[in-house]
C-alpha cells in the first residue's frame, strides 16, 4: 500500500494498493460522514466493479445511488453532464452528500466537473480504473467535458477529496488501453525520472504496477503543488500533446489519446535531435521504449495537416505555443515557439 499526499487548494490523499475497492466504504467514511453517495460510472466499468463498491459503501453506512452512462469519449458531453445533474437533483442529493467517480479518465473528468458545479461544489472521490486515470487524470483537479468544436473546452480546476487506485482493476483492461496509459507513464520518465525510464526499459509490460503508479503520482503531486493552475511548470505534462492533439483531431478521434501522444513524443524527440537539442542516443531510447510498449512512433499525416489541427489546441497562447522538448532522459525544456515555426519543427520530426 502507498499513500501520496497532495497539497493544492484542497489537500487530499492518493491511496494505491491491490484490492482497495472492497474497502472504499471505510476509506470514504474516514474523510466524510456516511451520508448519501452517488456512484457515477460507465457501461464497461459498472458491471465489473459496481457491486463491490455499492456493498462496501452500504456496509459503511452510506445510502448509495448510481448513474451509468455509455462508455467512451463520445459521452463526455453536455447531454450526459445535464443528465447527471438532473439525476442528482431529482434524487435529492445535497451539498453534504458525496460523488464517486468509478472508471477511467472520461468518468473522472465528467464526475469532477459535475462535482465542481452541482450546488456550486460537492465532495467527490476519484476511483480510477485505467492506468491513464491512475497516473494522470484522477490527480490534480483538471475536470472537463467536450464541446462539438473540441475536447475539454469546458471545465474547472476542482480537486477531489480522496483518490483510491486499486491496481487490481488494471487486470481487466484490454491491452491496448493499458498501453495507452503506458504512454503517460513513459512521459513521466522522459520529463523527470531516468530511473523510472530505465525500470520500464528493463521490465517492459511486466513493470511493477504498485511502485510505478506510485512514482508517477508522486511526480504529479509535485507538479500540482508547484503549479496547480497550469500557468508554468505543469505545462511540461503536455510533452507530446500538441502534436498528439493534431493527430487525434486529424483522425477524428479514431486514434486513441495514448497512441497520439506516443507519436507526438516520438516526433518531438526526432525534431529535438535534428535541432541538436538531444542526442541520437536519447531519441533512440525514447522511440525504442514507445515501440516496446506497442505504441506507434510514426504517422501518415503530413506536417501541414498536423500543424493545422494542432493550431486549435487550447494550449496555444496567441502567436506562440509552448513546446515541451526533451534534452535528455529526465530533463525537458519548455520552449515558447512561434506558430510559424511549428510546421517546420513537425516536418523535422516526421
Ligand atoms: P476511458 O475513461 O474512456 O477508458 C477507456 C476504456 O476503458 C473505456 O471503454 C472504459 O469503459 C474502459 N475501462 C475503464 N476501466 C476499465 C477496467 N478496469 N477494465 C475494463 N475496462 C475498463 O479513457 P481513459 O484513457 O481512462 O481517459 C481518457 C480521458 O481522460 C480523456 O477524456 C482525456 O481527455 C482525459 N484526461 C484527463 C486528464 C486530466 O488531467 N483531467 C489527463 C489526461 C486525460
Ligand atoms: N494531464 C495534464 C495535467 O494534469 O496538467
Amino acid at each position: 500500500m502507498s499513500y501520496v499526499s497532495v497539497s493544492a487548494s484542497k489537500s487530499y490523499t492518493v491511496e494505491i494498493a491491490p484490492d482497495l475497492l472492497k474497502d472504499i466504504g471505510s476509506r470514504a467514511a474516514s474523510i466524510h460522514p456516511a451520508v448519501k453517495a452517488a456512484v457515477i460510472s460507465d457501461s464497461n466499468v459498472w458491471p465489473l466493479y459496481g457491486q463491490t463498491v455499492v456493498e462496501s459503501m452500504e456496509k459503511a453506512g452510506f445510502e448509495v445511488i448510481h448513474f451509468v452512462f455509455n462508455a467512451g469519449e463520445a459521452s463526455k458531453n453536455s447531454n450526459t453532464y445535464l443528465e447527471i445533474l438532473n439525476f442528482l437533483a431529482s434524487s435529492g442529493m445535497t451539498r453534504s452528500d458525496i460523488l464517486i467517480a468509478l472508471g477511467g479518465g472520461v468518468v473522472g473528468d465528467m464526475t469532477g466537473f459535475v462535482a465542481a458545479t452541482y450546488l456550486r461544489g460537492i465532495a467527490f472521490i476519484q476511483v480510477p480504473t485505467t492506468l491513464l486515470a491512475m497516473v494522470d487524470s484522477s490527480v490534480g483537479g483538471k475536470t472537463a467535458i467536450d464541446l462539438p468544436t473540441g475536447k475539454n473546452l469546458v471545465g474547472a480546476f476542482y480537486q477531489p477529496d480522496l483518490v483510491l487506485c486499486d491496481i487490481n482493476t488494471l487486470s481487466t483492461l484490454p491491452e491496448s488501453i493499458f498501453c495507452d496509459g503506458c504512454a503517460e507513464v513513459i512521459k513521466y520518465g522522459i520529463l523527470y525520472d531516468e530511473k523510472l525510464f530505465s525500470h520500464l526499459e528493463a521490465y517492459g509490460l511486466l513493470f511493477d504496477r504498485l511502485s510505478v503508479v506510485t512514482r508517477c503520482v508522486e511526480w504529479k503531486r509535485d507538479v500540482v503543488a508547484e503549479d496547480e493552475f497550469d500557468r508554468g511548470s505543469r505545462q511540461k505534462l503536455n510533452l507530446g500533446h500538441t502534436i498528439g492533439h493534431g493527430i487525434e483531431t486529424s483522425s477524428r478521434f479514431s486514434i486513441s489519446h495514448g497512441q497520439a501522444v506516443s507519436t507526438g513524443i516520438a516526433i518531438i524527440a526526432r525534431a529535438a535531435q535534428s535541432m541538436g537539442i538531444c542526442s541520437s542516443n536519447t531519441c533512440q531510447r525514447i522511440t525504442n521504449l514507445l515501440t516496446r510498449f506497442k505504441l506507434p512512433i510514426t504517422t501518415d499525416y503530413t506536417a501541414s495537416q498536423l500543424f493545422n489541427c494542432a493550431l486549435s489546441d487550447k494550449k496555444r497562447a496567441g502567436s506562440t505555443v509552448n513546446l515541451i522538448i526533451p534534452k535528455e532522459i529526465g530533463n525537458c525544456i519548455i520552449s515558447p515557439t512561434a506558430i510559424n515555426q511549428l510546421e517546420t519543427i513537425i516536418e523535422a520530426g516526421l
